[in-house]
């Protein structure tokens, strides 16, 4: 990207401007809180940055931007209101459907047979020629091994289900590889990281590169990893998919956006799953 260093320049007063707020105030950064889930599975939050990135040395998880109060629910199976729909996950899991007569556990075991793959998403299927998420496997195995219906992409079972396949890879480092086939991909979701949209002609890069740390309105600004994800919301009392939240960031800048499941969103997901290799995964994790 030829232009980023341009932008990253006058990032910081565009986005003030943009935005109509007096001049960003200094943030105050990540905290300096250490992450670890049921007093069992550590969680890495600060790691060098991956050779790829040019502009950030270090990166962190969004766990440490959130409150002590939002940061604690995490911290234990039991107070992670997401927990409740890794639960419901295991019983689709075990529930045979579709003219198969198939359960997940038919051919999969248990849960835990998937435990490493949620470091490696998305990830090229040599299949079907293309990079696949979680969301599509998942439906390829609905549709073509059990005969059933496939799930929407922001669907609650298919939200449930993604929670559940994260959950299993807790505590292991994020690994998404960008060479090879994937690369053309990585490449076209580098593009549209670094893209400005909207009337207020932001890109993903000058809110979550030049300002993390920073307040937006009352918003503590991480570096939009996704290391956690699916998350719980608490605005939203739910889990929420990657997708929604990309989807959401760009109407933040009045801008049309991708669908949800989109070819550019899976371009997009790659990269950004790219900028956190070196954190742990952690989702289902709980953000406000
Ligand atoms: C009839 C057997 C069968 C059923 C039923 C089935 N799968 Fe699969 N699944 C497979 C096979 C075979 C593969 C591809 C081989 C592999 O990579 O393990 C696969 C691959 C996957 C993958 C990608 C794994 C990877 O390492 O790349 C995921 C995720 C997955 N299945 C989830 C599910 C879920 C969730 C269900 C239930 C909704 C399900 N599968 C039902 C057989 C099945
Ligand atoms: C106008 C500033 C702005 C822009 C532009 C923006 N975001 Fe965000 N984003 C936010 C705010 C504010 C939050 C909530 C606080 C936080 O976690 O950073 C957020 C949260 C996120 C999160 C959740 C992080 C977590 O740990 O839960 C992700 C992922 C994310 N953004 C990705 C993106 C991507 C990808 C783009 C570009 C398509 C983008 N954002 C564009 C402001 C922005």
């Amino acid at each position: 990207m030829t232009t980023t260093k341009a932008f990253k320049l006058v990032s910081g007063i565009a986005l003030t401007a943009a935005l109509g707020m007096s001049p960003a105030l200094a943030g105050p950064g990540p905290d300096e809180d250490q992450l670890v889930i049921n007093e069992d599975i550590e969680i890495v939050t600060e790691a060098a940055a991956p050779a790829h990135m040019e502009y950030v040395d270090t990166i962190y998880s969004g766990w440490r931007f959130r409150e002590d109060d939002t940061q604690v629910m995490q911290m234990d199976d039991f107070d992670n209101p997401a927990m409740i729909y890794v639960d419901k996950a295991i019983d689709a899991w075990n529930t045979v459907e579709g003219a198969e007569e198939k359960s997940c556990a038919s051919c999969h075991g248990d849960p835990e047979s998937l435990r490493g793959l949620r470091a490696e998403l998305p990830k090229w299927n040599a299949d079907k020629g293309e990079v696949y998420t979680a969301e599509m496997y998942v439906n390829d195995c609905r549709t073509e091994r059990m005969g059933a219906e496939a799930w929407g992409w922001n669907g609650q079972d298919m939200r449930n289900m993604t929670a559940l396949i994260s959950s299993v890879s807790r505590g292991l480092p994020v690994n998404v590889a960008i060479d090879g086939p994937a690369q053309e991909t990585w490449e076209k979701g580098k593009e549209i990281y670094y893209t400005r949209f909207g009337q207020l002609e932001l890109s993903c890069a000058n809110c979550h590169e030049d300002n993390y740390g920073n307040m937006i309105r009352a918003d503590h600004l991480s570096q939009g990893q996704i290391n956690g994800f699916p998350t719980y919301r608490l605005k939203d009392a739910n889990i929420v998919s990657m997708h929604n939240r990309f989807r959401g960031c760009i109407r933040d800048t009045r801008a049309e956006t991708f669908s949800v499941g989109s070819p550019e969103f899976v371009a997009l997901e790659l990269y950004v799953a790219s900028r956190g290799n070196g954190l742990s995964v952690e989702g289902p994790s709980v953000r406000n």
